[in-house]
């Protein structure tokens, strides 16, 4: 909701003194110093309620992370009892903390693949920088050093440090930043509504995008290409969910020419696809996995990457050689971020959180179908608890609004002003509610929605924008 003048014209609003003092992550800054924040003061379930009381449903679980709605109890005891035990301890040189130790057995006991080992860091940016790292770690361990590139996805989302925004396959990530660095290659993007041949099926586009790869890969040289990232459902880039046999093409390819896989399950992990990961609603069996967000609800900071036995052998013989394993974070398997997150996992054991999204996710795939049929709707796409509604200017032939009208980021303000916070990825509008959501409130959501999209259609007619 705008911040009302009053509120910004007192200097110690809030508002006056984000504005002053805030940089934000993914915002216009030169609109920002206009409009001011949006203040977020405390979460109940799956609401939060801004400075002036006005509750919304939190659509995207914050940033797809609040699996257990924002107000669970017993996180927040979990995390006083580590803060209170044992507030910060590191995992250098040989050192634990118990709950450290738990969390990693746990997750190896979880892994969808035989998996050995797990690093934690503390954002999904930096295990997938890990796993870069790690990737030429094995390679040099192997006496392979030329086998170095890496493989993303155009529209991938895997972070942005340098690494892992080298990775991610969206322009903002790169424009300016003068990224990606070297060694960075992106394969095509696997979205069957945009990118698919006129006539061309699900199966046959899987099929050109596993044989596009493969020519990638030999075009590059086999000898030099180390591994290929991959978000099961791909989340940043618009919840683009792979055509049917995506991954059962291009596993091949990667085995054939020795490329590792390394799932990124940052959004995917933890039940949002409805199974515990997305490796294995789409059969995907990686040699690493990064794993963040849902891991602690969101509620601290960590990430975990799990590296299997061929990668921890080969990391084991090249830290003898060198006399260390120079990588790792202060923060790295922090007792607090440990135990919240060993709280979240046996949380989801007990409420059965995997049945809960099975059972309630055909309420948000088919209510979200339902705007099929609106005029401004191209494409409604989604699984489990994650889904997207695509904005166009032409139906009929899938004709994009241009950014810069900012459709999405309209229908956005309108959810606000309905009592529901979604994210538009330019006019991609991403659903990812926390996982606990009850039926009532999908359906609570999906009217206040269609009420913006409703609100934004008439908008958009009056402004002209449909008409070229
Ligand atoms: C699939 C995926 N990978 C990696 C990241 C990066 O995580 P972080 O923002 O914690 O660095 C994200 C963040 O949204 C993500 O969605």
């Amino acid at each position: 909701m705008k911040p009302s003048a009053r509120q910004q014209d007192q200097p110690n609003s809030a508002i006056a003194r984000d504005i002053a003092y805030a940089v934000h992550p993914y915002t216009n800054l030169k609109r920002h110093q206009e409009t001011g924040p949006l203040v977020i003061t405390r979460g109940e379930g799956v609401r939060v309620f801004d400075e002036d009381g006005n509750g919304y449903i939190e659509g995207l679980a914050g940033l797809w992370c609040t699996s257990l709605g924002f107000s669970e109890e017993r996180l927040a005891e979990a995390g006083a009892r580590a803060l209170r035990r044992l507030p910060n301890y590191h995992s250098f040189t040989g050192k634990a903390a118990a709950p450290t130790i738990d969390l990693a057995e746990k997750l190896i006991g979880m892994a969808p693949v035989p998996m050995s080992k797990v690093f934690f860091a503390n954002s999904g940016s930096e295990a997938n920088d890990t796993a870069i790292k790690l990737i030429w770690y094995y390679n040099n361990a192997l006496g392979r050093p030329e086998k170095k590139k890496i493989i993303s996805r155009v529209r991938a989302y895997h972070g942005v440090t340098v690494a892992s925004a080298s990775l991610t396959g969206l322009l903002p990530n790169h424009r300016d930043f003068d990224l990606p660095l070297d060694r960075f290659l992106h394969a095509d993007c696997p979205h069957h509504y945009r990118f698919a041949e006129k006539g061309e099926s699900e199966e046959d586009f899987a099929t050109r995008l596993a044989e596009n790869l493969e020519k990638l890969i030999l075009a590059e040289g086999p000898e030099t290409v180390a591994a290929m990232f991959a978000e099961p459902v791909m989340g940043a880039g618009g919840v683009i969910v792979p055509p049917a046999t995506y991954f059962d093409k291009i596993q091949p390819v990667l085995k054939r020419h020795d490329v590792l896989l390394v799932a990124d399950e940052v959004i995917c992990g933890f039940g949002r696809t409805g199974n515990m990961w997305g490796c294995q609603t789409f059969d995907i069996k990686p040699d690493m996995i990064t794993c963040a967000k849902a891991l602690s609800s969101g509620y601290v900071p960590i990430s975990a990457l799990m590296i299997s036995e061929p990668i921890w052998q080969a990391m084991v013989k090249e830290s003898e050689k060198i006399g260390v394993f120079g990588h790792g974070f202060t923060y790295s398997g922090h007792p607090v971020a440990t135990a919240v997150a060993l709280e979240t996992l046996a949380i989801y054991e007990e409420r059965n959180i995997i049945e809960h999204v099975r059972a309630v996710a055909p309420l948000l795939q088919d209510g979200l179908r339902r705007f099929g049929d609106h005029p401004l709707v191209g494409e409604v796409r989604g699984i489990g608890l994650v889904g997207a509604v695509e904005l166009v200017r032409d139906k009929a032939t899938k004709q994009p609004f241009e950014l810069t009208q900012g459709v999405g980021a309209y229908l956005g303000k309108r959810a606000e002003a309905n009592g529901l916070i979604v994210r538009p990825m330019g006019d991609s509008i991403a659903f990812s509610p926390p996982l606990v959501i009850a039926a009532a409130e999908i359906e609570e959501m999906l009217d206040s929605f269609g009420r913006a999209l409703e609100e934004t259609w008439t908008w958009v007619k009056e402004s002209g924008l449909n008409r070229s």
